[in-house]
């Protein structure tokens, strides 16, 4: 069912800080700052030749991002994504199997202006899972 390896998300406290990391410790291409109000997340994307690292700081008082730093408050990975190549169907084969899915099992546009959905990491060995339409 899954396909390539589409991003690693990993949640940063500052922003500008790891950007600046990955370029002069790494080498990388980083992109400019992109703010996602409605994922609650201030991001850039690090281009990898085979796959991109997405780096997400807070956005907001409700981010998702604000509770995984608390528990980590360097950073850490927060999530990885799969491309596949039908959402709808890869969700029903998912339920069908007793995975769980957050937000009641509805695909939402994800941060790159396709639909996604989120798999509960308790499903998926602590790792919080998300598939995107390819
Ligand atoms: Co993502």
């Amino acid at each position: 069912m899954i396909g390539r390896l589409n991003h690693v998300a990993i949640a940063v406290p500052d922003l500008e800080h790891a950007s600046e990391t990955y370029k002069r410790s790494l080498g990388a291409e980083v992109s400019e700052p992109l703010e996602l109000p409605e994922h609650g997340v201030r991001v850039v994307f690090v281009s990898l030749t085979n796959t991109k690292i997405e780096l997400l700081e807070p956005l907001g008082v409700d981010s998702p991002i604000s509770k995984f730093l608390t528990k980590s408050p360097s950073g850490g990975i927060h999530h990885v994504c799969y491309e596949v190549d039908d959402i709808y169907a890869a969700r029903d084969a998912l339920v069908k199997d007793g995975a769980r899915i957050l937000n009641k099992n509805d695909p939402v546009i994800g941060a790159h202006g396709k639909p996604v959905i989120f798999l509960n990491p308790k499903d998926f060995n602590g790792v919080l899972i998300e598939l995107e339409q390819s």
